[in-house]
């Protein structure tokens, strides 16, 4: 496997979107141990989504300077983009959760795709002149498989060439930002890359996704929602591995040119439910420290934590399956995951279990409200 990171590379000054939500904290952080002399500026409107605590040591410490702002705000982007010399913009910043876009999809519509709007004639605006373009600047734009729509049991995954067919608010409002990314390139030359990459978990993953949430409220002792019957498939992918691959990008990676990323890892949802179970039964089995601390956890009176799984009413619109064939940046980038899901999930329990600190804010106050407001208790199905 070939590392970026070993090859000596110019510095550059990036600019990350939404460098304060799970996957652009986590490139923050890969960002900045990889490439300590590059200048790294995250801007990020600290949405519910946003936590700025896995940020703040680097920011503390000036590696990293936090702008807070909207990537609507065409002012404050082209500002930023002159003020800094930023020459590398990587897009993070979006809505992400389908659920909440089946309840409000013009948020998406507006953060999605009129943001992505926004950045990108920002960067025409400072990188370009007279139809040149500024060498060495590039505009990389993380996106999701989900704007492939749904895949049957046998059918071959996504790829670079699959037709879009989103289905959801959220993978519309992605595909729709991919168009733009795109005929940016086609219609500007604006040196640019798309990744499309399957379900990321991991630390800082804010627990309203499905697994920090099963690994949250299975401490507490609280219902481990399964939509629907469960059958379906996601491929997942430890999210450090997920930054690997864009950093092989933005290194290696052809201008112009759309990868598909994924971890090779296509499972059904109860089966993520029952390996995140068996993982915190097995962590309460070694250490009874756990007991103390989580005595709502059904492993706290050695019950398995799968006694807490509830079927309830299916997501709106719930594609079935998900995957992601990774040929392309394996072959061209030498991009593998490192992580396994075993070694993966393992890992993330272990780092929740460690990092109350970090989710324990997040989960009062406005998430629970929302929650609430939004479906009220779910209605159990089993
Ligand atoms: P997230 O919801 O955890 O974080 C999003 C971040 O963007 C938050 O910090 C939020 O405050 C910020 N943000 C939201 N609206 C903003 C705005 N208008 N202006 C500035 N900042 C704003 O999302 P994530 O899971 O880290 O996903 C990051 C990107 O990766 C998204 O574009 C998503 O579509 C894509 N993606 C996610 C996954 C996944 O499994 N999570 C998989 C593939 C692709
Ligand atoms: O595929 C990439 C996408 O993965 C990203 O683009 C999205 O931003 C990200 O949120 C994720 O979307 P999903 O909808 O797949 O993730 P989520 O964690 O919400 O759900 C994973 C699966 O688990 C999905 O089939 C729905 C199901 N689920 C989810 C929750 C929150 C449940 O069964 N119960 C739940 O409580």
């Amino acid at each position: 496997m070939v590392d970026s990171a070993m090859a000596p590379q110019r510095a550059r000054c990036l600019l990350v979107t939404g460098g304060a939500g799970f996957i652009g904290g986590n490139f923050v952080q890969h960002w900045a141990e990889r490439h300590p002399h590059d200048t790294l500026v995250v801007l990020d409107a600290l949405t519910y989504a946003g936590n700025l605590a896995t940020i703040q040591p680097l920011v503390d410490r000036g590696a990293v300077a936090f702008v807070h702002g909207d990537i609507t705000d065409a002012a404050l982007v082209s500002a930023l983009l002159a003020d800094r010399a930023i020459d590398t913009i990587v897009h993070f910043a979006a809505e992400s959760h389908v659920d909440r876009s089946i309840a409000d999809p013009g948020a998406f519509v507006h953060t999605n795709i009129v943001g992505t709007l926004t950045l990108l004639v920002a960067a025409r605006a400072a990188w370009c002149r007279d139809g040149a373009w500024t060498s060495g600047v590039r505009f990389h734009h993380v996106s999701t498989d989900e704007v492939f729509g749904s895949l049957a049991p046998n059918e071959a995954p996504f790829r670079e060439t699959t037709p879009y067919a989103p289905n959801s608010p959220y993978a519309a409002s992605k595909a729709g930002a991919d168009h733009l990314v795109r005929a940016w390139v086609h219609t500007y030359g604006l040196p640019a890359t798309i990744s499309n990459c399957s379900n990321n978990y991991g630390p800082y993953h804010f627990p309203e996704k499905l697994i920090p949430l099963l690994i949250v409220n299975a401490l507490h002792g609280k219902p481990l929602p399964v939509y629907g019957d469960g059958q379906q498939v996601r491929d997942w992918l430890y999210v450090t591995d997920h930054c690997r691959a864009i950093d092989l990008i933005l290194d290696r990676g052809e201008e112009g040119r759309t990868y598909t990323v994924g971890g090779r890892a296509e499972h059904a949802n109860l089966d993520i439910v029952h390996l995140v179970c068996s993982l915190i039964d097995a962590r309460f089995a070694d250490d009874p420290a756990l007991t103390q601390r989580y005595p709502d956890c059904p492993a706290a009176r050695g019950a398995p934590c799968r006694s807490l799984v509830s079927h309830v009413t299916d997501r709106a619109g719930h594609d079935r399956r998900y995957a992601i064939d990774p040929t392309r940046i394996a072959a061209e980038l030498g991009f593998e995951p490192t992580e396994t899901l075993a070694t993966g999930l393992s890992r993330t329990v272990d780092w929740y279990l460690a990092n109350e600190a970090w989710w324990r804010p997040v989960m009062d106050g406005s998430y629970r409200d929302w929650i609430s407001q939004q479906y009220g208790d779910r209605e159990s199905v089993s």
